[in-house]
């Protein structure tokens, strides 16, 4: 039905009643051909790439997209490394008679390790990208198992004021620490929340330490492209030195380097990831001491 006001105003002409948006796209497109929509795919993916929301929120989606290959890929690696959750004890006694023990996810993005956790683990889960919540939610949910969610905090892994010190059991990090500028700021965080006898499980991807290695020269090649488009992560980091050198702070490290490969089937993505970005790797476990 009309109302009072559209009676009487003339009508536009057709082309101005379209979005002008759709006329301009399609004249350049009949005029210029396809480059200006070449060049509009550009200036979007420059957006992207530039935008911190829109960037965050696209990471946390490949985050997702690229979890389930991932875990794929190391599925037996990380079932080994988290073997030992199995036996942690809770120095909470409330926890600990339930025989239950809590775990701090640093870095937890898309929940990708949910599924290594033991039933009796209570997570809390940091990540400083907002945009994963819902991807972590989502694959508990999924899961339709414990672990249980205690908190999602979105907060920075250096700066873990809404955690209580000496009240985490266990750390566990993965693929974190290639963001990290201050190792020393994180390392006194990691040890401030652990409980005395807790234990820190790190794995990470690291720069291929074989100097003649073609990995090793893609990382270097890529880091800057990677830096800009992964909300920061470095390919070059040599974390393993930064756990070394920092060996005195615990009772006891171990630490591995190993290589993942990706399977035959799996997406071009994923090889590409894996081969030429993330194949060299480090994981294991450091102790607090117990004073
Ligand atoms: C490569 S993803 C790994 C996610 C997950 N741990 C996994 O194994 O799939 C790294 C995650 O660490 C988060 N992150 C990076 N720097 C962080 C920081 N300083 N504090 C908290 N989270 C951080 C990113 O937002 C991202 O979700």
């Amino acid at each position: 039905m009309k109302t009072a006001a559209d009676e009487g105003r003339p009508k536009a002409p057709f082309y101005f009643r379209f979005p002008h948006w759709i006329i301009l796209a399609v004249l350049s497109f009949v005029l210029l051909g396809p480059y200006p929509l070449y060049a509009g795919i550009l200036v979007i993916s420059v957006l992207v790439v530039c935008t911190s929301v829109l960037r965050k929120q696209c990471f946390a989606r490949i985050t997702e997209d690229f979890t389930p290959e991932y875990n794929e890929v190391c599925h037996e690696d990380k079932v080994e490394h988290f073997k030992s959750l199995a036996g942690v004890e809770s120095s909470d006694e409330g926890l600990k008679k339930m025989g239950k023990f809590r775990l701090l996810d640093l870095g937890c993005g898309a929940g990708a390790n949910l599924m290594y956790y033991p039933d009796n683990a209570v997570v809390i889960a940091v990540d400083y990208n907002p945009s994963m919540e819902t991807f972590f939610r989502a694959r508990l949910k999924r899961l339709e198992m414990e672990p249980q969610l205690e908190r999602f905090l979105v907060t920075s892994a250096l700066d873990l004021k809404d955690i209580e010190s000496g009240s985490v059991d266990v750390v566990s990090t993965c693929m974190l620490l290639n963001y990290l500028e201050d190792y020393d700021l994180f390392f006194a965080e990691v040890l401030r929340v652990l409980a005395p006898g807790g234990k820190y499980y790190f794995w990470e991807h690291v720069l291929d330490p074989n100097p003649r290695s073609l990995l090793r020269a893609s990382q270097w090649f890529l880091e800057p492209i990677v830096t800009r488009c992964a909300d920061g992560a470095h390919l070059i980091k040599e974390t393993a030195i930064e756990f070394e050198s920092r060996r005195h702070l615990f009772q006891d490290l171990s630490l591995r380097h190993f290589y993942i490969y990706p399977h035959a089937h799996m997406s071009a993505a994923t090889k590409f990831f894996v081969w030429f970005l993330q194949s060299a790797n480090i994981c294991g476990v450091a102790l607090k001491n117990m004073r």
